[in-house]
């Protein structure tokens, strides 16, 4: 096989037979095509799409580029959960042992932030002490053992998307249905559980920009998954404003806490509930809707959620003090209160500016190879729609960096606009739940 012939018939929008596909990941794992080839294939994926069938091969060939973890055998059903991604979301921390509370298996293998959005092991390690690297036996006995275990990947899980991802970063082909579609089913799919939920997140601080993409995304992933039987369920759910009150890693921390205390913000106790209901639609088919909600909030009143996240966090070596006392997680040297300027009611909190302005006071990271501060970020105080007098506190600040906080307060105060409107209710993040 000639890859040129492949770029060319793929170029001129033909349709590329699984094992073309095959040959071009497999070729670019191993070195022997070159990243200026794969670009082009990227690219020309970007203006023509990929049939289904397509999309299909070049998620499985990304799939065997490395090892796989099978976690069905663990004597329990087992599901994985993924969300696309947003500002504040720490809602694996709650749902990820609230699920495994009712009896399931939750093996989850998590990535770091980068940019305006957080990642979950970051938030996870600001538990002083808690290990995210595991070898697979210590990962699939925590998980066995508690229910739920959260590492990161080693690096032979989906090696060529590892390439692949940062390939398309480069060259501006990150948007494109087949490749993020294939990118996330392959790395849900190599560690294989018997269900896969996905929480895709539409807004101005998504991935997703308009619902119609994140629909698209969702028929796509349930397909891939049908096909490759492993049955998957998606919640989208909107994110133009941050997820809860808190961003930042242990502040993030802080707020799962009080969440599986049943102390939540009402936006975020919203996204774990469907979140954990969609996960269990993933799970039990013909689930009836109002019994799987009763269980999920059963598991929070009944303490049963929080025990096991106890459990998870100390078998990963967390110190659970710090969740017994959060005053113990890292704690930023500096707080600052940002005042309204005026009377007005809040007409949006911009996830996305928020996302950059905690990036700037430490909590995420630019490039792959910055360093967090776990203790950095921002506690909300008003949701869209909260009216306030001038001087009202909106938000708290929180660094360890010295300098003039002037600009912090000026991007806080940009990205929750006050305008002369009648107070209202924050609208429900839940936007449509979509199934098999
Ligand atoms: N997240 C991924 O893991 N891959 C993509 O292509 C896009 C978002």
């Amino acid at each position: 096989m000639r890859t040129v012939e492949i770029l060319e018939k793929k170029r001129d929008g033909g349709v590329l037979a699984a094992d073309e596909i095959h040959f071009l990941v497999e070729g670019y794992c191993e070195g022997t095509i070159p990243d200026y080839q794969m670009a082009a294939f990227a690219m020309a994926v970007v203006w023509h799409g990929m049939t289904f069938e397509e999309t299909l091969a070049l998620t499985e060939a990304m799939i065997d580029s490395g090892d796989t973890i099978d976690c069905r055998g663990l004597g329990k059903k087992s599901i994985d959960k993924h969300s696309t991604g947003g500002v504040g979301d720490k809602t694996t921390l709650v749902v990820a042992p609230l699920v495994a509370s009712l009896g399931y298996a939750v093996p989850k293998l998590s990535g770091r932030g980068l940019g305006h959005t957080g990642g979950t092991i970051d938030k996870l390690e600001s538990i002083p002490g808690y290990r995210t690297s595991l070898n697979q036996e210590t990962f699939l006995g925590i998980v066995q053992r508690i229910g739920v275990a959260v590492a990161s990947p080693t690096e032979n899980i989906v090696p060529a998307d590892k390439l692949l991802y940062a390939l398309r970063d480069a060259t501006a082909t990150v948007r494109s249905l087949p490749l993020i579609a294939s990118s996330i089913m392959s790395k849900k799919l190599a560690v294989a559980t018997d269900a896969i939920s996905l929480d895709v997140k539409v807004g101005e601080g998504a991935f997703f920009h308009t619902i119609a993409e994140a629909r698209d995304f969702a028929h796509l992933a349930i397909r891939i998954g049908d096909t490759m039987g492993r049955r998957v369920h998606c919640m989208l759910s909107a994110m133009d404003a941050p997820l809860g009150h808190a961003i930042g890693n242990a502040l993030e921390v802080q707020e799962a806490i009080a969440t599986l205390h049943g102390m939540g913000p009402e936006d975020f106790v919203a996204v774990c509930e469907s979140a954990a209901l969609s996960m269990l639609h993933a799970l039990e088919p013909g689930l009836n809707e109002e019994e799987g909600i009763s269980r999920i909030r059963d598991a929070i009143a009944s303490g049963r959620a929080w025990s096991v996240f106890r459990e998870w966090i100390a078998a990963q070596g967390g110190d659970v003090r710090t969740l017994d006392d959060p005053s113990l997680l890292p704690q930023a040297s500096r707080t600052i209160d940002v005042a309204a300027p005026h009377d007005g009611t809040i007409s949006a909190v911009h996830a996305l500016m928020l996302g950059h302005l905690a990036m700037t006071l430490g909590a995420g990271r630019e490039t792959k190879e910055d360093s967090i501060d776990p203790s950095a970020g921002i506690v909300l105080h008003v949701t869209p729609g909260t009216a306030v007098r001038a001087g009202d506190v909106m938000a708290t600040l929180y660094t360890s960096l010295t300098g003039d906080e002037s600009q912090w307060v000026e991007q806080l105060r940009a990205a929750c606009p006050l305008e002369k409107m009648p107070s209202h209710a924050a609208p429900s993040p839940i936007l449509e739940m979509i199934g098999a």
